[in-house]
């Protein structure tokens, strides 16, 4: 059981230049980390730090124990499972399909999979809705051999109240009275518009735990059901999770991975650097960028401190792929402008890597004979961080030993962790969304919900196009 590492020499000044940052500084920064390490160790658990406990006993258990119960009772009969939520109640989902069943997951035959095929609508787009559930209809068993996994903690999203809608109306129509028997709804025990419908309809139900927000949800039954279902090793991912908690909340400062990697990105923010890359060597792991983008831009961007005062903190997290956009972005990371923190992925060993054969006996690629992906995947990752050394761009790799739900759960743990962190340096508060509220409440007016009338009036003020159209 080897754990994940946070390298971050090609941070400092010594690699860098003047672009990094003095390792001096970083140890005089010591007793800060070490008192907002123990301000997150003695508010864990607590408010909305909830999350926190996902990981370890009682609420563990009690979520795995329920889980299991569903999927042992649905998993041999299901042949599809449709996940409908949107931001942090649908891309936890999406990583951890992508990171830790195969790409092709979804084409393999039942026997291979051992589970349903998984379908996530994260959108309103209608050609993307339309066409999932036309092909579910017209598969065969269709929606006799499917679940429809709604999952709202609010229980109002607009995007997840449609799609409910419209697959419970297919559903209804489908399977008549029963149907009822193909929902999971997972939301808040107690409140809310779904909460209601379920108990109104029977769903069975999971829980999105008070204090557990939705881009920290993954490691509750908001990601964990889907995985769950599709063979994924849930309690691993909950070891690597807790390992990686352990890990982060050592108050020696500069062995906590998470506190190091939020002082850095926070210092960089503040010296021209808001830009923040994630870049996996590894198709299986970008989903999980795009899940550290919600968590990093939601969480840290905000107009005002803790005190009112207007900052407009936070940092844009992008996400990009090795090797494809060293073809495609690294032109400008490297001579662009330098105001961006590179942060690399790496995995020391592919599960299944695969050797270049050597019978197309060409000179110039005669290098390559026996030598695996895995070895050119890695080679051309060294090759790009010593190239961004070279234009003394900082960066910074976190190492995965392999791809498994072990090592998944510590990135997971790493990022969550360093984001609350992170949300203390900013001195913002990284739990709440504003900003993604007023939107959610503009669509409502828009929609015509009762209620909301003069957010209409304001919106429709405000974009009355009168001139500049061409
Ligand atoms: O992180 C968040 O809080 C948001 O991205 C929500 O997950 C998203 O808006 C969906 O909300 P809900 O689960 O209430 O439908």
């Amino acid at each position: 059981m080897s754990n994940i590492t946070f390298d971050y020499a090609n941070c400092l000044s010594d690699r860098v230049g003047d672009q990094g940052i003095d390792a001096a500084e970083l140890k005089a920064a010591s007793p800060l980390l070490a008192e907002l390490t123990e301000r997150l160790n003695s508010s864990k658990g607590t408010g909305w730090e909830r999350w926190r406990d996902l990981p370890f006993d009682p609420i563990r258990s009690e979520h795995i124990d329920q889980i299991i119960g569903l999927v042992e009772k649905l998993r041999p009969t299901t042949e599809n499972l449709i996940v409908l939520g949107i931001g942090g109640s649908a891309l936890g989902n999406i990583a951890l399909q992508s990171a830790l069943n195969p790409k092709v997951y979804n084409l393999m035959p039942r026997e291979k999979r051992g589970g349903p095929r998984l379908f996530v609508l994260d959108n309103v787009d209608p050609q993307l809705v339309n066409q999932t559930l036309q092909y579910i209809a017209d598969d065969d068993p269709g929606f006799d051999r499917t679940i429809v996994n709604v999952i709202s903690k609010s229980g109002e999203t607009a995007e997840t109240a449609a799609q409910f809608m419209i697959v419970r109306s297919m559903l209804k129509q489908a399977l008549g009275d029963t149907y009822a028997e193909h929902v999971v709804a997972i939301t808040d025990p107690a409140k809310g518009t779904m909460r209601s419908i379920c108990d109104e309809e029977g769903y069975a139900t999971l829980p999105v735990p008070d204090g557990v927000g939705g881009r920290f949800s993954v490691l509750s039954p908001v990601g964990l059901f889907s995985a769950a279902m599709c063979g994924i090793d849930i309690n691993r991912l909950l070891d690597g999770a807790a390992e990686m908690d352990r890990r982060c909340s050592d108050s020696e400062p500069l062995k906590n991975p998470a506190a190091v990697l939020a002082w850095l990105l926070h210092q960089f923010t503040r010296r021209g650097k808001p830009n923040h890359v994630l870049m996996p060597y590894c198709n299986a792991l970008y989903d999980l960028a795009d899940w550290y983008r919600q968590l990093w831009a939601e969480s840290l961007g905000k107009q005002y401190d803790g005190d009112g005062q207007e900052i407009f903190a936070g940092a844009t997290p992008i996400k990009a792929l090795g090797t494809t956009d060293q073809h495609s972005q690294v032109q400008l990371y490297r001579e662009g402008p330098n105001d961006k923190v590179i942060g690399l992925v790496e995995v020391m060993s592919f599960d299944k890597d695969r050797s270049i054969p050597g019978d197309l006996d060409v000179e110039n690629l005669r290098y390559l004979h026996g030598r695996s992906l895995g070895e050119l995947l890695n080679a051309e990752k060294a090759a790009t961080e010593y190239a961004l050394l070279e234009s003394r761009r900082p960066n910074f790799t976190i190492r995965l030993p392999k791809v498994d739900a072990f090592a998944v759960g510590q990135f997971i743990a790493i990022w969550e962790v360093a984001t609350s962190f992170a949300g203390l340096l900013f001195n913002i508060d990284a739990y709440d969304q504003p900003a993604v509220e007023t939107g959610k409440k503009a669509t409502f007016g828009l929609m015509g919900r009762p209620g909301f009338e003069d957010w209409k009036t304001r919106v429709d003020a405000a974009l009355t196009i009168t001139e500049h159209v061409i």
